[in-house]
């Protein structure tokens, strides 16, 4: 059995995503939440509370697998404090937006790290916002913008201190996906998403 770890999957693209690896056999996904409520029944989905924001959740969240072979870290728990509309930079948000976005990510994976076998892998959950190649760029939601992009250098540096050890590391945009931060008007449905990075992750693509 493969242990796939799926940060946020009590909603959004996390709970499709979760959805989707379920339909393997073979996988076991361990779903975060922060709440007592999942909607997912399934003997081969384990709920564990994780707070991104808080280092003891982190640590407790990692103490309950530790002892678990990991095959893949999707970091995609995240989130989108501002409305678009800010004028200025509130300090609060940026603060908060990294602690989940960023700070959070990388201290769960470099906890994780040591239990990842060869040929697992980290998928980090990216945004075209965060690219300085955005072709529509323009002033609104820096905090979730630099969130992103720091994120990205994250990835790109992790993938080489991980070379040596087979484990892929990948940024993952998932486009405008219909979700509570994407709203109703994205263009992209979860379900296909999730189905595109199974793919991407077990060689379909
Ligand atoms: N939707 C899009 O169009 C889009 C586009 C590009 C990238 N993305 C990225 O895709 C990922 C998933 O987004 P989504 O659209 O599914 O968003 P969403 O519907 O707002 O879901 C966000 C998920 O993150 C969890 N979360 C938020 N704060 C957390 C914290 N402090 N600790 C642990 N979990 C926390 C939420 O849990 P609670 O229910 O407990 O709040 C929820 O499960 C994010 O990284 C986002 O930046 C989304």
């Amino acid at each position: 059995m493969k242990n796939v770890i799926v940060t946020g999957s009590n909603r959004g693209l996390g709970l499709a995503i979760s959805n989707r690896f379920l339909e393997d056999p073979e996988i076991i996904v361990i779903g975060t939440i922060r709440s007592g409520i999942h909607p997912i029944i399934n003997e081969r989905f384990i709920p564990i509370y994780l707070d991104l924001e808080n280092t003891d959740s982190i640590h407790a969240f990692n103490s309950q697998i530790a002892h678990l072979e990991i095959d893949v870290l999707i970091n995609n728990a995240g989130v989108l404090l501002e409305t678009g509309s800010e004028a200025t930079i509130s300090m609060e948000t940026l603060r908060t937006t990294f602690n989940v976005n960023l700070f959070g990510i990388i201290e769960l994976t470099e906890l994780v790290m040591a239990q990842l076998v060869p040929s697992s892998s980290v998928i980090n959950i990216t945004s075209n916002w965060g690219s300085y190649l955005n072709e529509d760029f323009d002033s609104r939601f820096p905090a979730y913008r630099m969130s992103k992009a720091a994120l990205n250098m994250y990835s790109k540096t992790l993938s080489k201190r991980l070379e040596h050890a087979s484990v892929n590391v990948l940024n993952y945009d998932p486009g405008w996906v219909q979700t509570k931060m994407g709203g109703p008007n994205a263009t992209l449905q979860p379900e296909k998403v999730a189905s595109d990075l199974y793919d991407l992750i077990y060689g379909k693509i």
